[in-house]
């Protein structure tokens, strides 16, 4: 069976006590017997306190980017030793956000994912094809050149560390969803792709989440789906009732 997985992605929200705030909601009201892996991504500044407040729950803690090289003369940048020196051992990598205002290609994304998995740490990819190229009818080609791109130099056994997440840019925090029929084609279409490189086992067992306006009202609908796994959480993820609500829909 595939893990089930819900991860909220907080982008650039939540100073510090807010962030202590959402995190003691999140202890309350999210569900304790449910059966999905539950991920939080707060702001780098924020990570290390949140693995405090959460070490004893079933909540683990993302980091939303990390550098490619090990260490250096990057002014502003986070290594992955960074990350795992205070026990955040998943990364958030390709997110369109970090594609399309920080320029990161997919050769930059190809060395991020290979840094994360040399220092162990568990990668969610996200892609996604732009309003234009769905239009166009090229949202298959798009999808399939990120995934070759960003991930197909990794072996067979890197897989156990990697969490795809298809997030559609146009449903990115405009309140339009893809549909659950959508949602599928396109998840059945990447498991596919996955399963012509790597075969069928790599192909079973990655969870491909959905991203891109997930709400509490649409969720269940969306997570029913064969092929969709979970979702990658943004805006509903910055209410502990919204995001528990999703939580509960998977
Ligand atoms: O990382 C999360 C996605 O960008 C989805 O964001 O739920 O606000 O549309 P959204």
């Amino acid at each position: 069976m595939r893990q089930k997985i819900v991860a909220g992605n907080w982008k650039m929200n939540k100073n510090a006590e807010e962030t202590e705030d959402l995190l003691n909601d999140l202890i309350d009201q999210l569900p304790q017997d449910v059966d999905a892996q539950i991920i939080v991504a707060p702001t780098f500044i924020n990570l290390a306190s949140a693995v405090d407040h959460l070490e004893f729950t079933n909540i683990a803690v993302a980091a939303q980017n990390m550098h490619q090289n090990e260490n250096g003369a990057y002014t502003g940048e986070i290594s992955a030793d960074m990350l795992k020196s205070i026990g955040v051992n998943i990364v958030i990598l390709g997110h369109s956000e970090r594609r399309a205002y920080f320029h990161e290609t997919d050769t930059i994304l190809a060395q991020k994912v290979t840094t994360a998995l040399k220092h162990d740490m568990t990668v969610i990819f996200c892609f996604g094809e732009e309003l234009k190229d769905r239009q166009n009818n090229q949202h298959f080609n798009v999808v399939e050149n990120q995934l070759r791109d960003g991930l197909f130099h990794l072996e067979n056994n890197d897989w156990e560390k990697i969490i795809l997440a298809y997030e559609p840019v146009w449903a990115i925090g405009t309140g339009e969803t893809a549909s659950p029929e959508q949602a599928q084609e396109m998840h059945e279409f990447i498991r596919e792709t996955i399963r012509k490189r790597y075969g069928s086992n790599v192909a079973e067992e990655v969870s491909i989440l959905y991203g891109g306006s997930v709400k509490p009202d649409n969720a269940k609908e969306i997570f029913s789906k064969p092929d969709v796994d979970g979702g990658l959480i943004g805006g509903a993820a910055l209410k502990a009732s919204d995001f528990a609500a999703i939580v509960n829909g998977v």
